[in-house]
């Protein structure tokens, strides 16, 4: 009994010490992209800043001592020249010293036009988990409720809308009138709208970036006390991990509305096609990193500044075994000699 529980600890603090290990190699995976996409914001070609993210993100991956699997990425293999899905990235050590297997979601650049149009909220992002840690989710919709810790079990998928509002006001202490709801601003969404300006909520219509949306949704003091609407089931799948490192809430259902997703729904092995999904469904791992970094400022995160002698990020890692929120300033300076350091 003594044993198990020695190697129980043993297990857990080796778990730990790998999670921690990568979160700050991933943390190296997403500033670099962010970087690369920042460069190209405001040049209206948001393809170019998608490659260029895309591109930076599997070079740093290759560099991380890992056997990691892309779950999510750029699309199948050929539509995506580089983290596709089913691709392999990551290096060996040179003396042949086990590496962890790792599940990589990735969305190198999410929310592509509003950097390509120098708006607010676009980030780089990957969730990773230990091996089968995030669902495989198909390139489709997702109907998504994301809430904070205190509106836990308060929505439901298939309850109208104003109950839902009522429920999270309730949690939070406060009028209907006081929350705010962040929808992405789609004509799919005009009876959802319609719903909530009926209850009384305030709305903030976004443009795009429901991910980073949800994750503001479930840390205090961002202003934004939910998310409501259909949006990408891979994106959903990433703001999971994010979610269940800061003990949020959220639930998803696939929308499955062609024969060929059907098929291909089936072919994933997704029995339950009406599934509503928890956090835990969607990213399920016993170790979970989240990193994300700014490329333009956005309610969590500012985008990325240059300056003469260097360039700074801001980032969030998250971790769920060792249980981390570490948001960072970096200041990735130039090798000039004449190099200066400012107090933030
Ligand atoms: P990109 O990362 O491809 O720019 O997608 C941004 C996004 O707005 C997501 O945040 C959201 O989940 C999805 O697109 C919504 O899809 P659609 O634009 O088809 O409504």
């Amino acid at each position: 009994m003594a044993t198990d529980v020695r190697q129980e600890a043993k297990a857990r603090s080796f778990g730990e010490n790998i999670e921690s290990d990568l979160a700050s190699k991933f943390l190296r995976v997403v500033e670099s992209a962010a970087i690369a996409s920042a460069r190209t914001m405001g040049r209206g070609e948001h393809e170019l800043s998608d490659q260029v993210a895309t591109e930076s993100m599997r070079l740093t991956m290759d560099s991380i001592p890992m056997r990691g699997t892309i779950v999510i990425g750029e699309g199948e293999r050929d539509q995506a020249p580089m983290l596709y899905i089913g691709e392999k990235v990551g290096a060996e050590f040179p003396d042949g010293t086990d590496v962890p297997e790792v599940d990589i979601a990735v969305d190198p650049l999410e929310g592509t036009n509003l950097c390509a149009t120098g708006a607010a909220g676009s980030i780089t992002v990957l969730a990773a988990s230990d091996a089968h840690g995030l669902l495989h989710a198909p390139d489709c919709y997702m109907e998504k409720i994301v809430v904070g810790p205190s509106c836990k079990g308060a929505v439901d998928l298939d309850a109208p809308v104003g109950d839902n509002l009522k429920n999270i006001a309730k949690r939070l202490e406060r009028g209907v009138q006081d929350l705010v709801i962040v929808v992405l601003d789609r004509p799919r969404h005009r009876d959802l709208i319609a719903a909530i300006r009926a209850a009384g909520a305030r709305i903030r219509l976004i443009t795009d970036g429901d991910l980073s949306a949800g994750i503001a949704a479930a840390v205090i003091g961002t202003g934004v006390h939910a998310v409501m609407g259909t949006g990408g089931a891979p994106e959903g799948v990433i703001t999971a991990a994010a979610i269940r490192c800061l003990n949020g809430y959220m639930l998803g259902r696939l929308v499955i509305n062609s024969p060929e997703l059907e098929e291909r729904v089936e072919r994933m092995g997704i029995r339950d096609k009406a599934k509503v999904y928890c956090a835990e469904d969607l990213a399920p791992g016993s170790q979970v990193i989240f990193a994300a970094t700014g490329v333009t400022d956005g309610a969590l995160l500012r985008g990325v500044r240059f300056f003469g002698e260097g360039i700074r990020t801001s980032s969030v890692v998250m971790t769920l075994m060792t249980g981390k929120v570490r948001f960072i300033d970096s200041i990735h300076l130039t090798k000039s000699p004449e190099v200066k350091v400012r107090f933030p």
